[in-house]
């Protein structure tokens, strides 16, 4: 059966691309590929293939391409940024593609909210403060179901990591304090995650917004806003505490609670 791999290339470095990721690129017939977010030494893997942008396209040209060429039995890879299942509108190629008699396989990229918590040098859920985080992106024209409004999420006061926003922080900002998050919330933008050009901006929900006007960042950005940035206090992991004893390990101490 004729097939189409969707493959995540990682968030811009181009050694953040898996072994799996670099070998299709290198062996592929035709590449698609995500516009300006993909960098040029991995472009430039795909040395005997033909490379097409896809951000000059639209979803029938793409999805021709992808078709025509699978059919022939090429080894067609349509390339992401990131994680193809994060924002990737894969599922629309991969259910048309079906109905034609292609399959779809999907190789994960470590997608921009992990290159970003990685840029700050820091963990997304701490013990004290949160073990949650919610993925999301503001409403602008693609449409956001109310019950996942900012305000209903911020409820949670969880680590809120936002793609595709960063042009929105100043109502973003607001809906979360509404929401429940404190003015005084820790809130950091990664621009570029792991480009040369890295920046990272870090404030609170108060000044957020006023920061990033004055850096002029407009896009390519992951908004993370959480306490872990800046834990006013935490407690450490009891998977390494010498009182805990688990499958691997007995614990090295007595608990005083004993
Ligand atoms: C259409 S989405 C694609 C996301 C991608 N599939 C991923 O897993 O990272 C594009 C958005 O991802 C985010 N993004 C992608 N690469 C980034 C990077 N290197 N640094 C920061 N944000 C990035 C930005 O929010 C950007 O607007």
């Amino acid at each position: 059966m004729s097939e189409v791999f969707f493959v995540g290339c990682g968030p811009g470095d181009p050694e953040l691309i898996t072994v799996k990721a670099k070998k299709l690129i290198q062996k592929a017939d035709v590449v698609v590929y995500s516009g300006s977010l993909i960098p040029d030494p991995i472009l430039n893997l795909c040395k005997k293939g033909k490379l097409y942008d896809a951000a000059k396209l639209v979803r029938e040209e793409i999805f021709n391409l992808l078709y025509k060429n699978a059919k022939k039995d090429k080894l067609v890879v349509r390339l992401h940024d990131g994680d193809p299942s994060i924002y990737g509108a894969i599922k629309e190629q991969i259910d048309n593609l079906e109905k034609k008699g292609i399959k779809s396989v999907v190789v994960p990229g470590i997608t921009a909210f992990l290159a970003s918590a990685a840029a700050l040098g820091t963990q997304l859920t701490l013990p004290g403060v949160t073990q949650t985080i919610i993925v999301t992106r503001a409403e602008s024209r693609t449409k956001v179901p109310k019950r996942e409004k900012i305000s209903e999420l911020a409820k949670h006061k969880a680590t809120l990591i936002f793609y595709l926003s960063v042009h929105l922080l100043p109502k973003l900002t607001k809906e979360a304090i509404a929401g429940g998050y404190k003015k005084s919330t820790p809130v950091a933008v990664v621009y570029r995650a792991s480009w040369n050009d890295q920046k990272i901006v870090k404030g609170t929900l108060n000044d957020i917004a006023k920061k990033i006007q004055e850096e002029k960042i407009t896009r390519t950005a992951i908004v993370i806003i959480s306490d872990v940035i800046q834990p006013q206090s935490y407690e450490y992991s009891k998977l390494y505490d010498k009182e805990f004893s688990h499958g691997y390990r007995k614990a090295k101490v007595k608990s005083i609670k004993n």
